[in-house]
């Protein structure tokens, strides 16, 4: 399936293999095929065939490609004013429309232009409001790649361990295992070892825990969600320990799960909230939330402590205004839950048809499964992964999955109709 089209003298994946910085993206590799352009759920590649886009590049292209509302917005503010240090009518549109749909008392919002950044702002605001320096993640958790996020989970552990960062700390993530997802919403556990573990990691502490990071369902890690009750016993605890909670919801926010954010899925008030990806419809944007008990008593205070280079800007400003618009379109979450309730069928039937698959899981948008090898029941290895991910990408539908924890993450603004072009494309490919 490789791809010849030609930039200068060499092929496209060749140019980026040169030029690129560090190692070139894993599944574009996989895939070998070169996007021109996206409509709708659809990507499209130079020889012009079609794929209903299951990745949405980790959640980013959340509402489609080229949507017209947004690819209008955007054009619209690029001919008026793309960046200035002085306020603009945008941002303080785009507060007041953000103001309407995070969880009650959130309402002051720091805007940025990537998930890690907001991150990073988060971990600072609570250590700068608590005084304490430790922050606890989750094992399998991930929040980024800078000098403080890389250290939350376990992805990086010898490197935090080699440069003794000593502030970033990490348990275990309460998976929910005994349930697919179309019966999550009847799992009851809560996560009680975790949280145990939580609190015994605290107790040996010394200066304090200032908040606990955690993603409301791992979305690196497989689109895996977490015992259905475990964030709001977290919060409990959290609250009782005077400890901060952030909800990083990167991914699941601005619709994903058939809310507006998993906090209002889980119902779960976090004290900081983390937003980015399909925030911005695929313009860099991403923003803390927080109430202003924290932000007036932070560092963040002092004027032009939130700012940054793209923070505010007003092209993202207005790529944020269009998704809101198409958030509270009539009867988009209600979609966004029918077509998740088929997706969640779909895939408990290709999972009893396939040799293949074992442990589908998800809420929402928020799918996956595990990729396993019939001989031994062990993941599947990369040879297996990439020859099901590619026949699966011929039968016309891009899933993340090259590597045995496959992730679905589906435009919200899917149909049903999509959803069963899907749903058979991956059987065709699964199941023999
Ligand atoms: C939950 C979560 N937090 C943070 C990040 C980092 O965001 P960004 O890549 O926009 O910096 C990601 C990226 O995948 C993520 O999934």
């Amino acid at each position: 399936m490789l791809d010849t089209v030609h930039s200068g003298a060499h092929s496209v994946p060749d140019t980026i293999r040169r030029l690129g910085g560090g190692g070139p993206r894993r599944i574009a590799e996989s895939a070998g095929v070169v996007i021109t352009h996206g409509r709708g759920a659809r990507l499209f590649d130079s020889q012009g065939r079609g794929y209903l886009d299951f990745a949405t590049a980790m959640g980013v292209a959340g509402f489609g490609h080229a949507h017209p509302r947004w690819a209008q917005a955007l054009a619209d503010q690029a001919a008026q004013l793309a960046a200035t240090v002085l306020h603009t009518p945008m941002q303080a549109d785009y507060l007041a429309g953000l103001a309407e749909i995070v969880p009650d008392g959130l309402e002051r919002v720091a805007l940025y232009s990537g998930g890690t950044e907001a991150v990073e702002v988060a971990l600072r605001l609570a250590q700068s409001v608590t005084g304490s320096p430790h922050v606890v993640s989750f094992t399998s958790g991930f929040h980024g790649k800078t000098a403080g996020t890389r250290f939350t989970g376990q992805r990086y552990a010898s490197e935090r361990a080699a440069l003794g960062i000593d502030w970033i700390h990490d348990v275990a993530y309460p998976l929910c295992t005994g349930h697919d997802a179309v019966s999550y919403s009847t799992c009851e556990g809560e996560g009680a070892e975790a949280l145990a573990e939580l609190d015994r990691c605290a107790a040996g502490l010394q200066g304090g825990v200032a908040a606990v990071i955690v993603e409301p369902v791992l979305g690196t890690a497989g689109n895996r969600p977490p015992q259905r009750h475990f964030l709001s016993r977290l919060r409990d605890l959290c609250t009782r320990r005077g400890w901060l909670l952030i909800l990083d919801e990167n991914i699941t926010g601005f619709g994903r799960l058939g809310t507006h954010f998993a906090a209002d899925w889980f119902s779960v008030k976090p004290d900081i909230l983390v937003m980015g990806k399909a925030m911005g419809g695929g313009f860099p944007l991403s923003g803390v939330a927080a109430p202003s008990s924290l932000w007036d008593n932070s560092l963040y205070a002092e004027m032009s402590a939130t700012s940054s280079s793209y923070g505010a800007n007003p092209v993202a400003c207005a790529a944020g205004l269009a998704v809101l618009d198409i958030l509270r379109e009539e009867g988009f979450l209600d979609n966004v839950q029918a077509v998740a309730g088929v997706l969640a069928e779909g895939l408990r039937d290709i999972e009893r048809r396939s040799p293949y698959v074992e442990r589908s899981r998800g809420v929402g948008l928020m799918l996956g499964f595990d990729f396993v090898d019939p001989q031994s029941g062990a993941p599947a290895g990369p040879e297996l992964c990439k020859r099901l991910f590619l026949d699966t990408l011929q039968r016309g539908l891009l899933i993340v999955g090259d590597v045995p924890g496959v992730r679905l993450n589906p435009p919200m603004t899917l149909t049903v109709a999509e959803a069963e072009q899907a749903l058979e494309a991956l059987s065709g490919a699964v199941c023999r």
